[in-house]
């Protein structure tokens, strides 16, 4: 199974962006995850389809966007536009969730559906079979530098179930309070693709961080 390390850019220093995107992918990093928070869905305000673009030059690998907006739909063709590679939002968020996997894949890119602590896996009954990436929240979303939610490692191990009993590919990601610490366990339950915002950003040696997560991953 493919292990991926995505570095959320939502702990980067804004002022200098693209040069933090590319050092943490000269540094070893899988995916830029790119967290989208509308103040209104969820708690705080970030960015959006303009800064997507402008980091775009700055970097070959995909951008993972993590919409926190209500509603969904219109603003994933500007995504699109933007380059994002994979695009995930609340099933909470959308009124028609069916529709708003088929406009991300129809815009180009790859759907992926998220999971609050306390939202139910049962969206999956239906979606799994078009959808290439599910996230699951360690944290209640809304902020950076949260600590992990222990309740999310069952909750991962139930998709990932799901996910082999359906026989497709389908990324399994795991976003908040994610540590070197603790990312060997987050593995174990099952997930293959490590959101890390302030356990990265947070440490001047990005490459040596991201190699302590590889290690841990590696480790029996
Ligand atoms: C939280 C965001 C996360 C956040 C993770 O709502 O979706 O991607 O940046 O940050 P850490 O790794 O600091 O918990
Ligand atoms: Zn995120």
């Amino acid at each position: 199974m493919n292990q991926r390390i995505a570095p959320s850019i939502l702990s980067a220093d804004f002022s200098r962006l693209g040069d933090e995107v590319r050092a943490v992918a000269a540094a070893g990093a899988d995916i830029i995850h790119f967290d989208v928070m509308d103040n209104h869905y969820v708690p705080n305000l970030t960015i959006g389809p303009l800064v997507c673009a402008a980091i775009r030059p700055h970097v070959q690998l995909p951008i993972d966007v993590h919409l926190m907006v209500k509603p969904v739909d219109r603003i994933i063709p500007e995504f699109a536009k933007a380059g994002a590679d994979i695009i995930s939002f609340h099933p909470e968020a959308s009124e028609h969730i069916d529709r708003t996997i088929g406009l991300i894949r129809d815009s180009g890119c790859r759907p992926g559906l998220v999971f609050n602590p306390a939202t139910p896996l049962n969206y999956l009954d239906h979606t799994l079979d078009k959808l290439d990436l599910v996230l699951i929240m360690s944290v209640n979303p809304g902020f950076g530098g949260q600590s992990f939610i222990p309740g999310a490692l069952a909750k991962i191990a139930e998709v990932r179930r799901r996910i082999q009993a359906c026989g497709r590919e389908v990324m399994l990601e795991v976003d908040g309070g994610i540590k070197v610490d603790n990312i060997a366990a987050v593995a174990r339950a099952g997930a293959d693709t490590f959101v890390a915002g302030s356990a990265i950003f947070g440490q001047q040696d990005y490459a040596a961080v991201i190699a302590a997560m590889r290690g841990q991953l590696a480790a029996p």
